[in-house]
């Protein structure tokens, strides 16, 4: 497989969906395809060093076992230290103790710490260093307030640079550059041929209405939504006994109402009879995910 350019894919859903577990098994897939891959997460309560076995946290790590693939946790406390030294760094030469102490304090705000977890976010959206960049979220809330933040912040950088010329990120002339960055992911974002949006689901009734809450939502922002995941479907096989049989009959029930009402690709995820854990198992599940693309 080969691309032009860089990819983004993002995987969104409400709590305990399966987001981190397809993330991960599509980050998989691409790498094993031979694509330069980084898989990034965005949620706070990150565990992919528990999905690959191995310790990964705030730095770009090469997963082992697995030719091509990279993973990061962005940690917003070091994210947020690391845009603090950046935007101090070249104001140490032109500002004197007292002024740097007054931008330092302006920088000590929940805003600045948002803001920090986002610029590294954005960064990877304007990285061409791999083929596919795929985006493991926090719960579907948290990240549609993530991608409104570009819309938020290339906003209030406008209004201060006609206002007062402060920011929670600094004087606004220091941040020109980075309005020019999320101008730029929002395009990127809006841009369906470059990114693709996907929502993970369980075959339940509430889904259904999130989900579409959730794409509405995005498309309000000018975001498609690309494909969603069923994830959790009882192995037909596996519904003998009346429990289990009703259970699957109430998830085949709501499959065809998703069908019915959700008019996007559709991929459908067994439940395992284990944790979606280590590469080996992640491999079978990318074969059975994308098993019409093989
Ligand atoms: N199809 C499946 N079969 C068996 N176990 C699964 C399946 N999908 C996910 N799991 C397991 O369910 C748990 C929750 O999955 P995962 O962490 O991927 O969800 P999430 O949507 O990322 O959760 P959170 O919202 O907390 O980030 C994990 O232990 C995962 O291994
Ligand atoms: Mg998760």
């Amino acid at each position: 497989m080969e691309l032009d350019e860089t990819k983004y894919i993002f995987f969104s859903g409400k709590g305990g969906v399966g987001k981190t577990s397809m993330a991960s098994t599509t980050a998989v897939y691409y790498a094993d395809q031979g694509l330069d891959t980084i898989l990034v997460t965005t949620d706070p309560a990150a565990n992919l060093s528990d999905v690959f076995q191995q310790e990964i946290g705030h730095r770009v790590t090469e997963i082992e076992g697995v030719g091509n693939l990279f993973a990061m946790e962005i940690d917003s406390k070091e994210a947020t230290e690391e845009y603090k030294e950046q935007t101090l760094a070249p104001m140490r030469e032109i500002f004197n103790d007292e002024m740097l102490q007054v931008i330092e304090e302006q920088l000590n705000s929940p805003c600045t710490e948002e803001m920090a977890s986002f610029d590294r976010f954005v960064d990877f959206m304007a990285e061409d260093q791999y083929d596919v960049v795929v985006f493991d979220t926090a719960p579907t809330g948290h990240t549609i307030r993530l991608l409104e933040l570009p819309v938020d912040w290339s906003k209030h950088i406008e209004e201060s640079a006609q206002g007062s010329g402060q920011t929670c990120m600094g004087p606004v002339q220091n941040i020109q550059d980075s309005k020019e960055k999320y101008d730029q992911a929002i395009e990127l974002l809006k841009d369906d041929t470059r990114t693709e949006f996907i929502f993970v689901m369980h075959p339940e009734g509430s889904a259904i209405r999130e989900t579409k809450r959730s794409s509405n939502e995005l498309e309000e922002i000018g975001i498609n939504t690309s494909s969603i995941i069923v994830n959790g479907i009882l192995p037909e096989e596996e519904c003998q006994n009346p429990f289990f049989k009703k259970r699957g009959e109430m998830q085949q029930k709501y499959l065809a109402q998703i069908e019915e009402e959700i008019d996007l690709p559709t991929k459908k995820m067994y439940l395992l009879d284990q944790e979606i854990k280590g590469t080996e198992i992640l491999r079978e599940v990318a074969q059975d995910l994308y098993k019409e693309e093989i």
